[in-house]
């Protein structure tokens, strides 16, 4: 267990530990995708999510919000997967309260927010894990989240659960500026990815673009379009 969680740890961060390779280089291109898609209508707040389990949603999620930290932006990430949460391994916090906190009204939006060790970089954790995700993240005191904490940040970043298998992206999604698919090459099946682009399509999702994710490699398969 410790150490699985070790390994996640470094290998997650490949903005920070390994800045100049590829892999880093692709999510810097991402970024640039993103801003300049943004012309006519800034892409501010970006749900991170993908058709299954396992195909790089969170590692995604943390290294864009990482790139726009590193060029100057004023970061929140934000870990809307209540189910699995995996955000605050890879900055070694803890996940004692966070979102769902907040979301059933325990906690004020203040007491949730998480500093990360790199300045304007902070991080909402999921919180205690609660037995009706959905009906949280649908809930009127989500948007009320996501209103309140793009007035603080320049960016803010949601990783989440995978489409086909919950409807919480979906609910994220189609209150967001826009939503990036990540696709596993070789783990996703065709049929699934359109799938999951149907589902956020029909939600009202703005699919602003597709993250390959190379299953071994992802030094060389991480591109945008
Ligand atoms: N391209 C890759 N190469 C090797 N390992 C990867 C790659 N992308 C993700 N991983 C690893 O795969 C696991 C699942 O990634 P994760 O981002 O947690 O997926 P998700 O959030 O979609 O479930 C993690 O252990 C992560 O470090
Ligand atoms: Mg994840």
């Amino acid at each position: 267990m410790r150490r699985k969680r070790k390994k996640l740890e470094r290998g997650t961060l490949i903005t920070i530990e390994r800045n100049n390779t590829i892999a880093a280089e692709q999510f810097r291109s991402i970024r640039s995708n993103i801003n300049f898609a943004s012309v006519d209508r800034r892409l501010r707040s970006i749900v991170v999510t993908s058709s299954s389990a396992g195909d790089g949603k969170t590692m995604t999620a943390t290294n864009l919000a990482i790139v726009f930290n590193q060029e100057g932006k004023k970061v929140l990430l934000v870990d809307a997967d209540l189910r699995r949460p995996k955000v605050h391994h890879a900055f070694r916090l803890e996940n004692h309260v966070g979102l769902s906190n907040y979301l059933i009204g325990q906690k004020a939006l203040e007491d949730i927010i998480m500093r990360t060790y790199r300045p304007d970089l902070d991080l909402i954790t999921s919180g205690i894990i609660p037995p009706n995700p959905a009906e949280l993240l649908g809930s009127r005191q989500m948007s009320i989240f996501i209103s309140q904490v793009m007035n603080l940040y320049d960016v803010v970043i949601f990783d989440t659960p995978p489409v086909l298998v919950v409807t919480d992206s979906t609910l994220i999604a189609n209150q967001c500026d826009g939503t990036l698919l990540v696709v596993r090459a070789k783990k996703n099946e065709v049929k699934d990815v359109k799938k999951a682009k149907e589902q956020l399509s029909f939600a009202g999702a703005n699919l602003i673009g597709a993250v390959f994710n190379g299953k071994k490699q992802l030094k060389k398969n991480l591109y945008y379009y």
